[in-house]
């Protein structure tokens, strides 16, 4: 039984989607587009100018997001259960909530908000832990129209500060703590630091999660509880009548250059492609309980947590502690606890819950699976036949899905359970979805067995809109480096089947554990010490992380004990950007390799940090040759030294 009227329940409605959606996207779109909830149907489906990164879908159509992730279910399915919470320490009691309910309490949240005067295109920070306050407060801001901008709990206060300030938050909501397993983080003390460089934030909302005391600034902070008990006027949980286009949220991502980008999606678009995608790609089944481990900081948690499963109608689980605390069975428990259906996880995982367990969750039947979905960053060949084997037991349908920040929702992946599945090959695109293939000199390879830079040929409902407050630089960073494209920074491979392999980033963008950071934004952290002259950072092969970060750093500590230098550069990273930013290696150079002008050459940095030196190439050109050998030993020491 198809779960929506758009669900392709076989690979030859799979190709007549992709025939339709590429002859007439118009039609194709609007036919989806018309099993939602409109409050006014749209003028035009698409509107397209890769020139001048212009992009438009449902235009002149007006809606509220919230009504189709929770009214249109609160009223034929009151009683089903939207989002179950399962907290980091197992001896807590859970919480869940129906579609009534879910509905109640985002409800009341927005009528918080709309207390607070926060307002349709008004933006608020979210900083907190993953409790379903989290989930009430993304879609409470969508319910009132403002623009939530989340910002994952790991990050530091300076981090927070410059994402809350790009922004121009006027409203942050955090909480007292965070848990992670047996550490207790203390998000309102980071948040209270970030907020001194934050100016433009007024007021402050803070959830309880622990209870600890933390310090309340008269007239700025205010507690979750109190509020939530002075909102009780229904008339404030009304949802605004948003257009297709007005922005929905912000999430700030790592590109090769510069600082994060507030990467912009709007409503009707991206409501569209991340219930599109969810129901096809995990081929949802009406009543089933989606697992996805993610955090609500990320792309992953917004589209395929929150929005997705929502907009399906689906359970969503959310947890809040981690995989391996108090042990290391705790998904599998989660999985039988809840009996989850779908489970949607990244390689760095179960690359560690692998190294610890070869074996595999032999105790855990896990009859519920159905459904096993990876994202991320590549996932190897052995990774993937632990995942299928092992905790799939052989009967599950593999899924590993290709996507980012700046896509929204999917865009490669096998429809669960359909078609062939090629350990390490995301599969085929979606319906809509044209991957072009670039070689080196930017040419577009013929259809067929190829390998080059990943483009998009198509637009799609899902795509970021702009980067907030630098439209200018959404064009040049995706639209101008294959002119009539959007670029996307991976390498890939073609099958000669058409299948598609993500063989990573090709640009100066590490994915370390499945997150994306910046070489230029690493680099300016670890050159912010006052005894660092420069540094170049790059990334490395891991055996859990995929890669790992390195730094060559050129500085004069002079004659301190070499645990110090490490320990205060590394800190330094932790506090400018979070401690997801600490670099696995520090190699301290006497120089960087530079071309005569000046140029760092980063390729022979990378070449020595893969240990692949008898690939370096031509060294001729450089500044000095003689380093080069000199940084492979350092590197070696270093990378001996850390094992
Ligand atoms: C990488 C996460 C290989 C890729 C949803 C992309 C992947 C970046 C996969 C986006 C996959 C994501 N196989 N690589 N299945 N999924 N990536 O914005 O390099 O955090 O460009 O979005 O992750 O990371 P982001």
């Amino acid at each position: 039984m198809k779960s929506h009227p758009f669900q392709l329940s076989s690979m030859a409605e799979y190709r007549a989607a992709c025939q339709s959606a590429d002859e007439n996207p118009a039609s194709f779109w609007a036919e989806v587009a018309d099993s939602f909830q409109w409050i006014q149907p749209w003028e035009s489906v698409v509107e397209s100018d890769f020139e001048a990164a212009h992009f438009a879908w449902f235009k002149g159509a007006k809606l509220n997001i919230t009504i189709n992730a929770l009214d249109r279910h609160a009223r034929i399915q009151p009683q089903a259960l939207a989002l179950a919470w399962e907290p980091n320490d197992p001896n807590e009691q859970g919480r869940r909530f129906s579609y009534a309910e879910l509905l109640q309490h985002v409800e009341r949240t927005a009528g918080m908000l709309r207390r607070l005067g926060i307002k349709k295109g008004d933006t608020v920070g979210i900083y907190l832990p993953m409790v379903p306050e989290l989930v009430f407060s993304v879609l409470a801001c969508a319910r009132i129209g403002a623009i939530h901008s989340v910002v994952f709990g790991g990050f530091s206060a300076q981090a927070l500060a410059s994402r809350l300030n790009d922004a121009s938050c006027r409203l942050l909501i955090t909480a007292d703590e965070a848990l992670r397993g047996a550490k207790k983080i203390a998000l309102k003390n980071i948040a209270d630091e970030a907020l001194l460089a934050s100016p433009s934030v007024e007021r402050v909302l803070v959830f309880a999660r622990t209870g600890a005391k933390v310090s309340m600034k008269p007239g700025r902070d205010l507690d979750w509880a109190e509020s939530w008990s002075h909102a009780n006027n229904p008339a404030l949980g009304h949802a605004e009548t948003m257009d297709a286009e007005d922005p929905l949220f912000i999430l700030y991502t790592s590109g090769s250059t510069g600082k994060p980008k507030g990467v912009v999606h709007t409503t009707a678009g991206y409501m569209v492609w991340t219930a599109y995608t969810f129901v096809n790609v995990f081929q949802y089944k009406p009543g089933e309980l989606h697992f996805c481990t993610a955090d609500i900081g990320w792309i992953t948690g917004h589209s395929y947590i929150v929005y997705g499963p929502l907009l399906a109608g689906a359970s969503t689980l959310m947890f809040e502690g981690l995989p391996n605390w108090p042990d290391s069975n705790r998904w599998w428990q989660l999985i039988e606890k809840y009996k989850a259906n779908i489970f949607y996880t990244a390689p760095t995982a179960l690359r560690s819950l692998m190294a610890d367990n070869k074996e595999g969750p032999m105790e855990f039947a896990m009859n519920s699976l159905r459904v096993l979905g990876s994202v991320g960053e590549p996932i190897n060949a052995e990774a993937w036949h632990w995942f299928k084997d092992k905790v799939g037991k052989g009967r599950c349908a593999l899924t590993d899905t290709w996507w980012q920040t700046e896509t929204g929702g999917i865009m490669i992946a096998a429809l669960a359970g359909m078609g062939s599945e090629l350990p390490t090959y995301a599969g085929l695109p979606l319906p809509g979805i044209v991957p072009v293939l670039m070689d080196a000199n930017g040419n577009r390879q013929p259809a067929g067995e190829a390998e080059g830079n990943l483009c998009l040929e198509k637009p799609w409902p899902g795509m970021a809109r702009t980067v907030y407050g630098d439209h200018e630089r959404l064009r040049q960073t995706y639209f101008s480096i294959h002119p009539g494209y959007y670029f996307t920074g991976d390498g890939c491979l073609r099958s000669k089947e058409g299948m598609y392999r993500i063989t990573g980033r090709v640009d100066d963008v590490l994915n370390v554990s499945g997150h994306r950071l910046g070489t230029a934004e690493l680099e300016n952290a670890i050159n912010a010490h006052s005894c660092v002259s420069e540094s170049a950072v790059v990334g490395y092969p891991h055996s859990i992380k995929g890669q790992g970060i390195c730094a060559f750093v050129v500085a004069d500590f002079g004659n301190r004990p070499v645990f110090e230098r490490n320990k205060e550069v590394l800190d330094l990273v932790g506090k400018i950007i979070g401690p997801i930013a600490r670099p696995d290696l520090l190699v301290f150079v006497p120089g960087l390799p530079k071309t005569r002008s000046g140029k760092i050459m980063r390729r022979i940095l990378r070449k020595i940090a893969e240990e692949q030196s008898d690939s370096m190439g031509d060294i001729s050109t450089l500044l000095e040759p003689d380093l080069v050998p000199i940084l492979q030993t350092a590197f070696l020491n270093e990378k001996k030294g850390g094992d």
